[in-house]
């Protein structure tokens, strides 16, 4: 069974004393069910705290970010080696990496590649701006974005992969994309991933959307075939609407499997 995903993106938000509490009420808000798994990802100066916190509560956590060597004088940096045993996941190539800090497709296949080293999970984000949207290009930026993020990703190693797509014009704008515009997109990054890998690794690679997700929003992405979770900005800073999408996605999962 594939178990659905549900990744919460905190961003620069909450500080130590305020993500330790917030895993304290989550935990206490949601039962754990066998088929969703839930991730969160603070700051990275949570994750140590953190840690001693998820495991007996099932939860799991990610980076937002990492660095694509494994040591050395880079200061300010923090390495997917450094991240061993804190995370399962590390969040490459967020449209505000990409955007805000400049990130290109050969830094960002540079740190897939460091995380899978690493034995982690990359959740590579691919996604259009509201430019391409309006020029039509979406499905051109979707193939550049999936076939740069995963050209350093042998064969034996895409089943490890999951993949998000977040179109930046939804991200925190509460303008979430159509169920049917998600479905599109999805199909272009599976065919890609089936022109790269073939068909097996496109039909099991790990699809998840972003932008504007809530607990109303939730069940209309879920209910599509082939997305498999969500990676959530601002609704899941808060409890009752994480825990709210994260009870849609247990109940749905009955129905799709
Ligand atoms: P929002 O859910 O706030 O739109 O953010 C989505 C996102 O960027 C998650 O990584």
């Amino acid at each position: 069974m594939t178990k659905t995903l549900i990744v919460g993106n905190w961003k620069m938000n909450l500080n130590v004393h305020q993500a330790s509490l917030y895993v304290h009420e989550l935990s206490s808000e949601i039962n754990h069910h066998d088929d969703v798994d839930v991730v969160l990802a603070p700051s990275f100066i949570a994750l140590q705290t953190l840690s001693l916190q998820v495991k007996k509560h099932h939860l799991s956590l990610a980076a937002q970010n990492c660095y694509w060597r494994d040591d050395g004088a880079f200061t300010g940096e923090v390495s997917a080696t450094q991240l061993r045993g804190l995370v399962n996941y590390v969040i490459i190539g967020h449209s505000e990496r990409r955007h805000k800090f400049g990130e290109t497709n050969k830094e960002i296949r540079a740190k897939v590649q460091a995380v899978l080293r690493n034995g982690l999970i990359p959740i590579l984000c691919v996604g259009e701006t509201a430019d391409e949207r309006a020029n039509g290009e979406t499905k051109h930026v979707l193939h550049d974005q999936v076939s740069g993020g995963l050209a350093n990703v042998a064969s034996d190693e895409i089943h490890k992969v999951v993949i998000a797509y977040e179109p930046v014009w939804a991200i925190g704008t509460g303008e979430n994309a159509l169920p049917k515009d998600v479905e599109s997109a999805e199909e272009t990054i599976r065919h890609q991933v089936e022109s790269l890998y073939g068909h097996k690794a496109a039909t099991g690679t790990k699809l998840l959307y972003g932008g504007s997700v809530n607990s109303d929003n939730a069940s209309d992405y879920l209910a599509l075939k082939g997305i498999d979770g969500f990676l959530v900005g601002g609704a899941s800073l808060h409890v009752q609407q994480f825990s709210s999408i994260i009870s849609k996605a247990h109940q749905l999962k009955g129905k799709k499997s």
